[in-house]
């Protein structure tokens, strides 16, 4: 679906809008870390069109979840110019940027981002409280249909607690195409998720693409270039092809610096976890996982839940894991 410009926003070029969604060209993104500038993308050009499934692959620190960001209009680029259906997002003031976010792009993010207090069917409903034209029925119903589109209508009622990580994801999914966008962005959708239920994500990814969805989504698993229509590799904020492409493949002393990381990271949990339980006889997942740094949470070995998981298995923790909450049992 190409979407209609809101009134305010100006089509620069009907005729870029037609051929595609998106235009990137010569996007630069350099952030500023109090004095130092790091240069995170330095001359992107991409064009993207209408139901392509991209896949952003590349090492931690490419620069994937920067052109994201600016694909799905969550930040500006520094220099160049970057097209959703033909409107230049550079030149949008803020509100104008937040309501072309709202009503034509979707968002999935690693870590699924929904309410905890809220049902499936609830969390999917959020971004149709915008839509004013649904009657509070309307919006449900159409709630139940996204839900169906990813086969979790079964469980509209549970809450997110209730629901494995997968099918959190796949409710993260339902409400991303809740506003109907135009383009939906994810951010390392199958990161948080074990191979088996990472590669399902895909394949649902990757029915809806053939249904007509157009994808954008960064990633470091290997996986996903095989569900992708397309794979861009970045480097150091650069798009590579050819055999610079070919040198992203992982070398064995790289894959051994990566497992030793994740094995460091993993220790650092548990130990986190540990202490964040203290004294504590019951404690839900999300609020021990909300108090983990993200740069811990995005490298680990295994599942955070399963690094739970084994803690009680080996007596680390004595306790047990029920629907999300940890219960703790009291010394003596
Ligand atoms: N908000 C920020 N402030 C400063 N530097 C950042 C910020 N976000 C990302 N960076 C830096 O930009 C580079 C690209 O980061 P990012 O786009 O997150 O890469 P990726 O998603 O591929 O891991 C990295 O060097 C990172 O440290
Ligand atoms: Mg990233």
């Amino acid at each position: 679906m190409v979407l209609k410009a809101p009134k305010k926003i100006k089509i620069e070029d009907e005729e870029i809008s037609r051929k595609y969604k998106i235009i990137a060209e010569n996007l630069h993104k350099t952030y500023l870390l109090g004095k130092t500038a790091v240069a995170a993308l330095r001359g992107v050009d991409v064009q993207i069109k209408e139901a392509e499934f991209i896949g952003l692959y590349g090492p931690s620190g490419s620069g994937k979840t920067t052109l994201l960001n600016l694909i799905g209009g969550l930040d500006y680029p520094t220099r160049g110019k970057i097209f959703l259906d033909g409107i230049n997002m550079a030149k949008l003031d803020d509100n104008e940027l937040a309501d072309l976010r709202r009503d034509h792009i979707g968002y999935v993010f690693q870590f699924y981002n929904l309410l905890p207090l809220l049902t499936a069917l609830e969390n999917v409903m959020i971004p149709l409280h915008f839509q004013a034209k649904l009657s509070k029925r309307g919006k449900a119903r159409k709630a139940m249909e996204l839900l169906r589109l990813v086969k979790l209508d079964e469980r509209a009622n549970h809450t997110p607690s209730e629901l494995s990580g997968g099918e959190q994801q796949r409710v993260a999914i339902a409400r991303a195409f809740a506003n109907d966008p135009s383009i939906v962005i994810l951010d390392e959708p199958t990161g948080d998720l074990d191979s088996k239920t990472g590669i399902e994500i895909l394949n649902l990814l990757r029915d809806l693409n053939r249904k007509g969805a157009t994808f954008v989504t960064a990633t470091h698993d290997g996986a996903v270039s095989e569900y992708c229509s397309r794979v861009l590799h970045l480097m150091d904020g650069k798009i590579v092809t050819g055999s610079k492409a070919e040198g992203l493949k992982e070398t064995p002393q790289q894959r051994k610096t990566r497992l030793e990381h994740q094995q460091t990271n993993r220790q650092l949990v548990e130990e986190k976890i540990l202490k964040t339980i203290e004294g504590k006889d019951q404690i839900s997942i999300e609020r021990l996982r909300a108090g983990i740094p993200s740069e811990l949470m995005e490298h680990l070995p295994i599942h955070f839940d399963d690094i739970i998981q084994e803690l009680i298995d080996n007596e680390k923790i004595k306790g047990e894991l029920d629907k999300g909450v940890l219960f703790i049992q009291k010394e003596g």
